[in-house]
């Protein structure tokens, strides 16, 4: 697949700079989750395991280097991380982390030296990455894996040293073949190699299936080099969490609460005041200026971006939103695809759909849904009201429980209220319709035509009052009761 993007993106081989492709393991269906999502596309920190691990590649080598392996559910897993511009090998039956590299052999052949990392695994850093490459050049080193420390090591493959303080590897003892002292090392393989290419592939053959899960496990290829004399290294990380994969919905859980925890604090040290931390959830990508006040069970998802000083209040659910400075969001406020310009004020409880556009100053109050509008600089709806395919000047007051009819039952039609405009409460606006600079609109009306500038239109039925009538029908009924 993607051949023609296979040639590496360096000219050729010199001694200083030697190629260097990034394989990524994402195959596998992960039958430890019990999902119909694959593995990889699970999300933590707001975003797919898979996107992570792609993420840190890409800062170490460009994306035409980096060789994404999927297998189960191929394509919903390619078109999730299509945009990344990496190259993708497929890997139809999945027989094990080993059998992954097997299939790439073609993909993989023209480069020097290949650093595989784990597609569940996304806490690793580009900096991580960087430094199992160096330390796999410096040792000239046929495989060099990562490892870590952890307290509690169980389900991981065990590092077998030969030496306690010696770098050189004899083996990975994976937890199903361990015996109990080997259970007993703390000292696990984290999933993340860098080979040299040829040694790789003039020996991977090598691998068997004879273990527990007959699969060809890479991590055999430890004691199969060594057996060839060639030198296997390891490189530990003191960052332990980093290496952490989500095998179990368990797993992805506690990796979510990490990214996110160090989310907080990196916004935190940037001036973010979060009352909080453990009770909101801001995704990866979200960026948030100084002075801004984020109060407890508030929610910033996706590519959201949040200016200055502003101030949101609990309970407010902010996506792919862009909010400026000075912006005050009261309690229980849900934006989808919105932007909201400086100074603004929201809420509590307004919904604010994709394509809604809040002027300078503007407000939107309780239980006020808007979708697809512009609202003017210091324009108002402050109560009880829908505004849906609307363009609404500037310092334009939209009365409580006002209604913009956008949809014929077919089509969506445009409301347009000009500057300074006053519309009552309890107005529909039945679009496609005009209300003309500074006219104003009676309560309780029904436009269906448009309003001329400076006009008052008045679309109700006219009060009718009958004098005395209350006074006479209890007359009436005080002499039937009477007769009774
Ligand atoms: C693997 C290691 C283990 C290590 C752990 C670290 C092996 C045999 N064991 O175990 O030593 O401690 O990672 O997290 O490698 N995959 C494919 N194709 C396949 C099988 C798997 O692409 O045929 C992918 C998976 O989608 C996953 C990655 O490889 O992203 C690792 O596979 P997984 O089954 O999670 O291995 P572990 O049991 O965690
Ligand atoms: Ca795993």
């Amino acid at each position: 697949m993607n051949k023609s993007r296979s040639e590496p993106s360096s000219s050729g081989p010199t001694l200083s700079t030697p190629r260097v492709a990034i394989a990524i393991m994402a195959a596998g269906k992960g039958t430890r989750l019990k999902s119909q999502l694959p593995k990889v596309l699970h999300e933590v920190g707001g975003k797919p395991l898979l996107a992570h691990v792609i993420a840190a590649a890409t800062r170490v080598v460009p994306p035409q280097d980096v060789f994404a392996i999927i297998g189960h559910e191929a394509d919903r897993v390619r078109s999730a991380v299509a945009h990344t511009g990496v190259n993708f090998v497929l890997q139809s039956e999945q027989r094990g982390t080993g059998h992954a590299l097997m299939v790439a052999r073609e993909a993989l052949s023209p480069y020097d030296h290949l650093i595989d990392l784990s597609g569940d695994a996304p806490q690793i850093t580009p900096q991580t990455i960087a430094q199992l490459l160096n330390f796999h050049l410096d040792e000239q080193a046929a495989m060099t894996l990562l490892s870590a420390d952890l307290d509690h090591p169980t389900g991981y493959g065990r590092v077998l040293r030969k030496s306690p303080r010696s770098a050189e590897v004899q083996g990975i003892v994976e937890e199903k073949s361990a015996s109990a002292a080997q259970k007993r090392i703390r000292e696990i393989n984290a999933g993340f190699y860098v080979f040299a290419v040829p040694q790789l592939f003039s020996h991977i053959e090598k691998l068997s299936t004879a273990n527990p899960h007959a699969e060809y496990y890479l991590t055999d290829m430890a004691a199969v080099l060594r057996q060839a004399r060639q030198r296997v290294v390891v490189w530990k990380t003191e960052n332990s969490a980093e290496v952490l994969g989500a095998n179990t919905r368990a797993e992805l859980s506690l990796i979510d609460s990490q990214i996110r925890m160090r989310k907080c604090q990196q916004l935190m040290a940037e001036g973010i005041a979060i009352f909080y931390p453990a009770t909101c959830v801001i995704d990866n990508d979200v960026s948030i200026a100084p002075d801004t006040i984020i109060e407890p069970f508030v929610q910033i998802l996706g590519n959201s971006r949040i200016g200055a000083s502003c101030r949101i209040r609990s309970y407010s659910v902010i996506r792919d939103s862009e909010i400026g400075d000075g912006v005050l969001i009261r309690n229980g406020c849900i934006l989808d695809g919105a932007r909201v310009e400086r100074n603004a004020i929201l809420g509590p409880y307004s919904h604010l759909r994709s394509g809604s556009n809040i002027g300078e100053g503007a407000h939107v109050g309780n239980f006020v849904e808007t979708k697809k509008i512009k609202l003017g600089k210091g324009s108002k709806a402050n109560h009880l009201t829908y505004l849906g395919d609307a363009e609404i000047g500037a310092g334009v007051n939209i009365g409580a429980g006002t209604i913009t009819c956008n949809y014929d039952g077919v089509h969506k039609h445009t409301t347009v209220i000009e500057d300074g405009v006053f519309i009552g409460s309890d107005s529909t606006l039945v679009a496609p319709v005009r209300v003309g600079k500074g006219a104003y609109v009676a309560a309780a009306s029904c436009i269906t035509e448009n309003v001329p500038e400076d006009a008052l239109a008045i679309g109700r039925a006219q009060q009718v009052v009958k004098e005395g009538w209350a006074g006479r029908k209890r007359a009436t009924r005080t002499t039937e009761m009477r007769k009774q």
